[in-house]
């Protein structure tokens, strides 16, 4: 048996000699320590010989076999040190080849509006909520007392998916569930998308962005809208920018306004410009103080509070910040157009 066991042990090592690379080697390994292997079975056929030799025996083939395992393990090392060696001698790196400049991906302006007002609203104790896009017909309509005849309810202007559920047309309806769901002092502004069935063109895109906002408390009156109609509007585009209230109406507000700021294009000025149409003043957002209606509606009681509501229109203010004229190039991800940013 040990005369046996030294016969395969020469056999190997020459067999280590033969083998000069990783796979050779692997084969090797595969062929004595492998399932069915020589020493593996080796291993196996212990049991058969007589007790008085069995233990001999089984002491060499252990031996045999943790020599075998290293001496491979070993030759594996050496032929990985040696390919990596050779591999740093002959092959060389050029450190002046240019790299591959990775592109930085950017914020979209409209999201860089929304991220300004929000800093602007948290800093004054606003949460930012956000509403489902697919809306009740109540929380779009009803519940801000839209009467059942509003053209806004039009199918033709909205996309209904039936009776009851459609494409929020405006951010509003989160005004209804802010106050169904908190009791005032409420402060809440809600940033998002809304849809409305409009042909596309150089003013209109069927989906656009909103930013509602909605306070109610004690004592809240118009005087606290428009101070924060003008703080808005200064953060936005600087100390200097004015505002202008014309009277408007919606059915969620009484009274109700439309903002204006002074033409970013030509400054306001007395003759005005193109993207005014000459009166220097661009239109940018409704507003107004809550009807009473609908703080009754979402059990607000308005003798005790009363509230403001406002709707900025973002991607006209992103237009008017940027001079962008043609609000179709938020929704086409022309990288062109957005790298500017
Ligand atoms: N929801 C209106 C719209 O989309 C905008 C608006 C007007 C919102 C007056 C308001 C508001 O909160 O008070 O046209």
């Amino acid at each position: 048996m040990t005369d046996k066991l030294s016969i395969t042990r020469n056999q190997i090592e020459a067999a280590l000699q033969a083998a000069t690379d990783l796979p050779a080697l692997e084969a090797l390994r595969v062929s004595l320590l492998g399932k069915s292997g020589e020493i593996t079975t080796l291993l196996k056929s212990l049991g058969e010989l007589p007790p008085d030799e069995r233990r001999q025996a089984g002491q060499a083939a252990n031996e045999l076999r943790d020599w075998a395992t290293n001496a491979i393990t070993s030759a594996k090392v050496e032929i990985t040190q040696s390919q990596q060696a050779s591999a740093l001698a002959t092959e060389s790196i050029d450190v002046t080849l240019p790299g591959h400049r990775r592109k930085i991906g950017r914020l979209h302006p409209i999201n860089t509006v929304y991220a300004q007002m929000e800093e602007l609203f948290t800093s004054l104790g606003f949460d930012v909520l956000e509403g489902p896009h697919v809306e009740t017909v109540y929380h779009n309509f009803d519940a801000l007392n839209s009467p059942h005849n509003h053209p806004s309810r039009d199918e033709a202007d909205t996309f209904y998916f039936n009776d009851n559920l459609l494409l929020r047309t405006h951010t509003s309806p989160m005004q209804v569930r802010a106050m169904e769901s908190q009791k005032p002092p409420i402060r809440v502004v809600v940033p998002g998308m809304t849809y409305r069935r409009d042909e596309i063109d150089a003013t209109h895109t069927p989906a656009f962005h909103q930013m509602e906002g909605l306070v109610i408390d004690k004592g809240v009156n118009f005087g606290d809208l428009k101070g924060m109609l003008e703080l808005i509007v200064r953060h936005v585009f600087g100390p200097d920018s004015r505002i202008r209230l014309r009277p408007s109406h919606f059915p969620f507000t009484e009274p109700s306004a439309e903002v204006d700021i002074t033409c970013y294009a030509c400054g306001g000025s007395p003759t005005g410009c193109r993207v005014c149409k000459s009166s220097g003043w661009v239109e940018l957002w409704g507003c107004g103080m809550v009807h009473p209606n609908v703080l009754k509606m979402s059990g607000i009681d308005p003798e005790i509070y009363s509230g403001y509501a406002f709707g900025l229109g973002v991607d006209r203010i992103t237009s008017a910040l940027y001079g962008i004229t043609d609000p179709r190039l938020y929704f086409e991800n022309d990288m062109q157009f957005l790298g500017q940013f």
